[in-house]
């Protein structure tokens, strides 16, 4: 036959697993959570099988859930009632974080998103100038700044800013030493497109800009996915600013900046496997055009061999049981 020979090695499932250069292991994944004030019962994401706007109490029940399936690091989103566009009261968010700390202690490893756009009457992810067509930034950050200290201070062992304003990430570090808070972590977004693959977040976090507004999407505050370098400078301007964990958001569609970053920076690289992703793959397996399980475990497989660390996935809760098979 001649040449090279290469199916030797993929002869079996015992010598595939021999040659496996990418390791996928349920200990790297996080779990996104919702928890939203004033619903009677908890209520399905749209889109997203098994992920739901919780109460207090089904969120306690559904970590409980979560641990015995073998996950135990979650990034949690506050969704208040009330909504602002000054002062934000973080109080219902700092509340949730607490009951969680005291029900699982040291069990569970909590990060917390800090933006405003679930607090913020127009969705937008920050305070808005007098006209509305844009978003301050320095205001904001202040604002964030208060919001990652209440976490912080509530028990949070991590806080993720989402927000995409210049400099949030020294001033939640400075915040955060201040109080003496100086082991809480900060998980950056640093890469996050203004992306068309938030849809079902959005819904659940209750975050979508409204419409008719001066300002009607987020394209001046989140990365230009047609501008790869801007994702650079803002991890390398993060990571210099003191964040811990830097991220790639969405996942799929920027595996190239994932990989790019992840050999540029040796931080821990987490990459978001968002809600429109995740509801693209559950819409092809629900039409019968492919295997939920296989496709959940690809997409992770490219995640790690991008270099990412960390995976941020709505099926986290699935990745033990679909790793072992
Ligand atoms: C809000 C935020 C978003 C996500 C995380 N934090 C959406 C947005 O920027 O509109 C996306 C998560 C997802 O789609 O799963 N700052
Ligand atoms: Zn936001």
């Amino acid at each position: 036959m001649g040449g090279l020979t290469l199916r030797r090695l993929r002869a079996n499932a015992a010598v595939r697993a021999l040659a496996r250069e990418i390791d996928l292991t349920s200990d790297r994944f996080i779990q996104p959570l919702f928890v939203v004030e004033g619903l009677a019962a908890r209520e399905p994401v749209p889109g997203l099988a098994g992920v739901w706007r919780d109460t207090p109490a089904s969120l306690l029940a559904q970590i409980e859930a979560d641990l015995a399936a073998g996950v135990s690091k979650f990034l949690l989103f506050g969704v208040p009632a009330e909504k602002a566009e000054h002062r934000f009261d973080h109080g219902y968010t700092a509340t949730q974080i607490a009951a969680i700390r005291a029900h699982f202690g040291a069990r569970v490893w909590l990060a917390i998103d800090v933006c405003l756009c679930s607090y913020t009457t127009h969705g937008h992810c920050g305070v808005l100038n007098d006209r509305w067509d844009h978003v301050e930034n320095d205001a904001t950050v202040a604002a964030l700044a208060d919001a990652a200290l209440a976490y912080a201070q509530a028990g949070a062992d991590c806080v993720a800013p989402s927000d995409m304003m210049d400099g949030r990430v020294r001033t939640i570090r400075t915040a955060l030493d201040a109080a003496g808070l100086d082991r809480v972590a900060i998980m950056s977004y640093a890469a996050k497109f203004h992306s068309a693959f938030y849809g079902p977040f959005r819904l659940a976090a209750d975050s979508a800009p409204a419409r008719g507004l001066p300002l009607s999407d987020r394209a001046s505050y989140q990365l230009d996915p047609a501008r790869p370098g801007d994702a650079r400078l803002a991890a390398e301007r993060d990571a210099s600013e003191g964040a811990d964990i830097l991220m790639v958001k969405p996942g799929l569609p920027y595996l190239d900046v994932l990989h790019d970053l992840s050999e540029a920076l040796p931080h821990p690289w987490a990459v978001y496997q968002t809600s429109g992703e995740q509801a693209a793959l559950e819409l092809v397996a629900n039409a019968g055009l492919g295997d939920l399980d296989r496709l959940q475990l690809e997409t992770w497989t490219a995640f790690r061999r991008a270099g990412a660390s960390i995976v941020i996935s709505y099926a986290a809760r699935r990745a033990r049981a679909l790793i072992k098979q």
